[in-house]
């Protein structure tokens, strides 16, 4: 493992990790064929920072994103948020885990269509029934204006530019207050100006104490990032 041991990341050698993936193997299995995707993935995240993942296409990014989130789980290693074992944990226990802690925004915003930016906002609120209608209303509408986008929350999806459709994607997955946002190619969809206006409201969302993680083909975008993970064949070639 490869720790930062320089004086400008002081939060990375002082306090224990928030997530922690030790030894990390992921065979995916597609009838008689397998295929070693992750093969021995080290990595530690303090909380607090901003991690750019990199790599080739098909390299096994996604995949450790969906290690980190729990939305899958590894063939053999840890992995640990906080220092609670994700690997030991029930589809159930994960799905709660998950509404607590995690923020998730993808390339393709995946907002429901027929749903305000509103209610788009509020909708992981709904899930974990977190507070009354009137809380979770509010809520969103706070986060909605917390990336710019307080006068749109009555448009349809359809109403916004990819932009402001990723910003509500971003709203949203602020609604728990999670510690961690991650995000696969979240501006990956977007043109370069709009995707510099939303790496800065993730630098500014870490710098108000989110640890941030996400993955990108842009590399002008990740070497602004404070930390770069490059992934080749399954490994993390350089941290
Ligand atoms: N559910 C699955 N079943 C079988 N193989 C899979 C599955 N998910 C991923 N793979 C394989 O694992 C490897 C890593 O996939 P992954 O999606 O993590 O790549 P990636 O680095 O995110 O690529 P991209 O930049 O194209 O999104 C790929 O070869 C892929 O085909
Ligand atoms: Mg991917």
């Amino acid at each position: 493992m490869t720790e930062a041991t320089t004086s400008q990341e002081p939060a990375a050698t002082t306090r224990p990790p928030l997530i922690e993936l030790a030894g990390v193997e992921k065979t995916f299995k597609t009838g008689k064929l397998e295929y070693r995707a992750l093969r021995g993935v080290d990595l530690s995240i303090a909380p607090g920072e901003m991690v750019a993942v990199v790599g080739p296409s098909g390299s096994g990014k996604s995949t450790v994103l969906n290690m980190i989130t729990g939305i899958d789980r590894p063939t053999a290693g840890t992995v640990a948020f906080d220092g609670a074992r994700l690997d030991e944990m029930s589809e159930e226990q994960l799905a709660v885990w998950r509404g607590a802690h995690v923020g998730i925004v993808f390339q393709f915003f995946q907002l429901l269509p027929t749903l305000s930016a509103l209610e788009n906002a509020a909708l992981p609120l709904d899930f974990l029934r977190r507070g009354s209608t009137k809380e979770r209303f509010e809520h969103a509408r706070h986060n909605l204006e917390v990336v710019g986008l307080g006068d749109k929350a009555d448009h349809l999806p359809a109403e916004l530019s990819g932009g402001e459709q990723q910003r509500v994607a971003i709203a949203r997955s602020l609604a728990a207050d999670p510690g961690l946002i991650v995000g696969d190619e979240p501006t990956g969809n977007l043109d370069s100006v709009t995707a510099d206006e939303m790496f800065r409201l993730l630098l500014r969302l870490n710098e108000e104490g989110k640890t941030i993680l996400f993955v990108t083909h842009d590399r002008d975008l990740a070497a602004r990032a404070p930390r770069v993970v490059e992934i080749r064949d399954g490994r993390v070639v350089r941290d």
